[in-house]
Order: structure tokens, then C-alpha cells, then sequence
């Protein structure tokens, strides 16, 4: 399985074989992340790799999970970090897929060092071995219809096509997939949606995460099927204060 395909199979991961990895794929999910470059190559996000084998130091927060391993987020106060943090995270998590270890995003839940020069811890991934089936058919994911999700100012072509498949199958906080997409032949217009009432800022960050998750699938998408896109913010659209959506970005298809 590569990391493409990892994106139709993954499963959320929540009950643990408490055994250790091998030291040598821990290394390498280090060496993945440190190789990863953020979205916009300026926000500032770091990871840390908790070992939790004696279960010592328990985890807090809600719907959290007990697993061998943790990845700890870190990153700066902004919508952009929160994006580049899904971003990357999501990469680490689809590369343990590939590895056939399990992983869960908890996003309540919090464990070690509260900071990490001088960043925030932002949420944990749990991650080891899965107690139980990894993989999943994609026809098994809860996840809301193309047409839910689209609106089509032109017929996409098969690429584009097979691209929104993968943006869909994001994982995302409680399931809320909150993207949103105006679709062209050569463009996407990305929008997240918004509740109706004023929401938490747990709630409003998470949601900047989830985006940075779906990028991550657009961006892997796109690379199997050796597409070059551009991803810009455009001025005139991200000042606009829409009633249903945000404006993060808009997405270009170069031929
Ligand atoms: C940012 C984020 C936070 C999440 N927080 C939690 C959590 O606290 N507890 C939990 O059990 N699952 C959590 N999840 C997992 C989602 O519930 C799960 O991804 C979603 O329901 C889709 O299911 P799937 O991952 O199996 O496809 C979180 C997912 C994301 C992306």
C-alpha cells in the first residue's frame, strides 16, 4: 500500500496492542515529519514522539485512547499553523498506514510537555499497533457525498474527479468534514464551513486542522497523478466575510 491508497483504508484506530515499535520506524516517522515541509513554509509547527509502554503518565482529556505511542502537535497560535499542523500530521499518520500501524487523533486529549520551544501543545495522535483490523473499505467511511460537498461550475475531468475523492475521505474532528468546494476544470475555490452560531475557539482551530488534513489529500491526490497545482490566497475572496463559508484558499491545476 502507498500513501495514496492509505487514504481510502485508513481507519481511526482506538484500541492498542501495548507492545513497543521497532526503534528503527520510529527513527523513520521522526526522519518523515523533519522532511515535511509546512503549508505556507513559514508557520511554525513541531512533533514530538511520547512513549507511553508503562501507561506511567496517563493521558488527559476526553474520548482520549490508551496507546503504546503518542504524537504530540505543537504550533504557533494562528488559522495558518493549525493548517500547516494537519497538514503535516496528516502525512505522518498516512506513512504509519503504509507502515501498518494503527493511528487516532485525539483531539481533546493532551500528554507530556505542554510546550516545546515555545509552542503549544495543540492535540495528540495515538499510534502503535492496532488491536484489532487497521484497514477499512472506503465504502465503509462515514463521509458526506461529492455533491454534498461541491458545487460544479464546469464538469471536473477524471484527475480532478479522482482528486475530490480523496479530499473527502479527510479525517476530520467528529466527523464535521467541513469542506467546502467551488469546482472548475482548472480550479478549486476552498472554502471551510461555518456554523450558523458563534462556535468555541477549540472549535474554530479544530476546524483550521481539519482544512490542513483535506490539503494534505489534495496535495498527495494530485502528486500520484503528477499534477502540478498552485495553491494561492486570493486577496479580493479571503477579505470577503461570507455568511456560510470561509475563503482558505483557491487551488490551480496547471496543465
Ligand atoms: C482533529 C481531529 C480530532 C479528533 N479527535 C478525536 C477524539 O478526541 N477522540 C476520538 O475518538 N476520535 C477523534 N478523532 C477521530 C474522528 O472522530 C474520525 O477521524 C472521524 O470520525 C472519521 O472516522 P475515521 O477516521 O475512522 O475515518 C479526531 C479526528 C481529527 C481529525
Amino acid at each position: 500500500m502507498n500513501i495514496y491508497e492509505a487514504i481510502f483504508n485508513r481507519r481511526s484506530v482506538r484500541k492498542y496492542v501495548m507492545e513497543p515499535l521497532d526503534a528503527e520506524i520510529l527513527e523513520k516517522i521522526r526522519k518523515m515529519i523533519e522532511n515535511t515541509s509546512s503549508l505556507d513554509g513559514a508557520s511554525r509547527v513541531e512533533f514530538d514522539i511520547y512513549e507511553n509502554l508503562n501507561k506511567k503518565n496517563q493521558v488527559k482529556g476526553l474520548l482520549k485512547s490508551e496507546a503504546p505511542y503518542y504524537l504530540i502537535v505543537y504550533c504557533e497560535d494562528t488559522p495558518s499553523a493549525y493548517r500547516s499542523a494537519g497538514y503535516i500530521a496528516e502525512q505522518a499518520v498516512l506513512y504509519m498506514t503504509t507502515k501498518e500501524i494503527g493511528t487516532c487523533y485525539l483531539g481533546s486529549a493532551k500528554v507530556g510537555p505542554k510546550e516545546k520551544n515555545g509552542l503549544k501543545q495543540f492535540l495528540v495522535i495515538a499510534f502503535g499497533r492496532a488491536e484489532g483490523t487497521l484497514y477499512r473499505d472506503m465504502e465503509e467511511a462515514h463521509r458526506l457525498p461529492l455533491s454534498s460537498l461541491c458545487t460544479y461550475k464546469d464538469e471536473p475531468g477524471e484527475y480532478l474527479k479522482k482528486i475530490l475523492k480523496a479530499a473527502r475521505m479527510a479525517p476530520s474532528s467528529m466527523n464535521t468534514q467541513p469542506w467546502r468546494f467551488i469546482v472548475y476544470a482548472d480550479r478549486l475555490y476552498v472554502f471551510a464551513k461555518k456554523e450558523a452560531l458563534p462556535q468555541p475557539k477549540m472549535f474554530t482551530t479544530m476546524r483550521q486542522f481539519d482544512m490542513g488534513i483535506m490539503l494534505c489529500h489534495i496535495m498527495l491526490a494530485a502528486e500520484e497523478f503528477w499534477m502540478n497545482i498552485e495553491t494561492v490566497t486570493e486577496e479580493q475572496y479571503a477579505k470577503k466575510n461570507y455568511k456560510n463559508g470561509e475563503y482558505i484558499c483557491t487551488i490551480i491545476f496547471h496543465s
